[in-house]
């Protein structure tokens, strides 16, 4: 086992161009001399293409740390508590975990509806629309902005300007650090306003009263802390239902087969997931020699866990590249693994089998243009930057 072994590549899950399609990259390499793949670009990475290969290194945090960072090249802020490993890690979950439960979920089912409900009114009577711009995107500011406390009038701007931070991080570094501090100044603001007048048991009231490792957190900390949320909620959850409503529009029969119940809606919604994979890649840090899909490791190299390599793993998932609506997905690597396993993934699964239902029960006859081609965002959240979708006018629910 030497390094000669491991294939050489430029991959960088930045560039435009490869992150249209990365799954043929991943493809050559694991049916080569080893499955193991290195990159110099960005400082220089190791990156495995197996399932068991990137499931291994999400799962043991002692061989492949998050704590010098989980993004590459680092994220210009550090975010809790994805970059952090046990026991500090562990506890941050334990706080944070009853926040994002299943029960928390379901009871925001209404809301979540409601949401769904709003955007596809706005364009229900007009016969067409952008499904991202008007329906993917808002949708997530829509529901998980007001979870922050943030009004109504701001939800847009600090929706968008979110977005864009996800989305230009390698591409303006400037513009990058002068949203930040907008944002920053602006959820410090709330943070502020909650320790003068307290409201409820929520995620902002946590980051005020809550005592961690023997003291309350600083307001840098708790911005951390939404920033993260925030980062992890928007695009990610968008990429999934948009890239859900891409399959669904160009296969009619897939739509017949969920809207008469042939296939359970929570089978379909895993096969979804593992087929979209919004999130590409996490950084780790490797603490001790190891070997990983046939090559050789040592303390300080860069790992990059390549969700949809995993997801893409025919050992794992026969013919990968089809989005098999009533396959048995429920493993899929979508939402990491391990002890950082996304904690939204019940929201998640909520919000994206509520856009999908209303969809195909309000306006079941959307399809895509022939012509159409998808163009996806590069980053670590892949995303389908528009989708045009044309349907027979429907009537409103509510007045406009
Ligand atoms: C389809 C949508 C989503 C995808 C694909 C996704 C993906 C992921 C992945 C892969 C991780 C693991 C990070 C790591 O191992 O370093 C993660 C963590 C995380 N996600 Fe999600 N996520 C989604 C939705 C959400 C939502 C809706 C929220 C908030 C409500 C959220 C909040 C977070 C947070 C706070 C973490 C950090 C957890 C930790 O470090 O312990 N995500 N997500």
């Amino acid at each position: 086992m030497t390094r000669s072994n491991v294939t050489e590549t430029h991959f960088n899950h930045h560039d435009p161009q490869i992150m249209q399609d990365p799954y043929s990259l991943y493809t050559k390499l694991r049916s080569g001399k080893c499955p193991l793949g290195h990159s110099d670009q960005l400082g220089g990475f190791y990156f495995p293409t197996s399932y068991d290969g990137v499931k291994r290194v999400f799962s043991d945090f002692r061989t492949f740390s998050s704590a010098e960072g989980s993004g590459l090249p680092d994220q210009l802020v550090r975010l809790l508590p994805v970059d952090l490993d046990p026991p500090q890690h562990t506890r941050w979950r334990r706080v944070l975990n009853r926040f994002f439960t299943q029960e928390a979920a379901d009871a925001d089912r209404v809301r979540v509806q409601n949401v769904a409900d709003t955007l596809i009114d706005d364009f229900i009577e007009r016969g067409s629309a952008d499904a991202v711009n008007e329906l993917t995107r808002p949708f997530l500011a829509m529901t998980m902005l007001p979870v922050l406390g943030v009004p109504m009038e701001d939800r847009r701007m600090i929706g968008d300007k979110l977005l864009w931070m996800v989305h230009n991080r390698m591409v303006d570094h400037d513009g990058w650090v002068q949203r930040y501090g907008e944002i920053a100044e602006y959820l410090t603001a709330i943070c502020t306003a909650r320790r003068t007048a307290p409201r409820k048991d929520d995620l902002v009231q946590c980051l005020i009263e809550e005592e961690f490792d023997g003291r309350k957190l600083t307001d840098v900390e708790g911005y951390q802390v939404l920033l993260l949320t925030l980062f992890g909620a928007l695009d990610s959850t968008s990429s999934a239902m948009s890239g859900s409503l891409f399959h669904l529009a160009r296969n009619p029969a897939d739509k017949a087969r969920l809207t008469s119940g042939e296939v359970p809606w929570p089978v379909a919604i895993e096969e979804f997931l593992r087929f979209t994979t919004p999130i590409t890649a996490l950084r780790r840090t490797v603490t001790q020699p190891t070997e990983l899909d046939g090559g050789p490791l040592e303390p300080g190299d860069f790992v990059l866990a390549l969700n949809g390599a995993a997801n893409r793993d025919p050992a794992k998932f026969p013919e990968p590249d089809k989005c098999i609506i009533d396959r048995d997905a429920r493993d899929h690597m979508t939402f990491g693994s391990g002890g950082h396993v996304c904690i939204g993934r019940h929201y998640a699964r909520v919000m994206l089998e509520t856009c999908l239902k209303t969809m195909l029960a309000r306006v079941p006859d959307f399809s895509v243009p022939d012509d159409f081609r998808p163009e996806y965002t590069p980053s670590e959240a892949r995303a389908l930057k528009t989708l045009p979708i044309t349907f027979t006018p429907g009537r409103r629910l509510k007045a406009a």
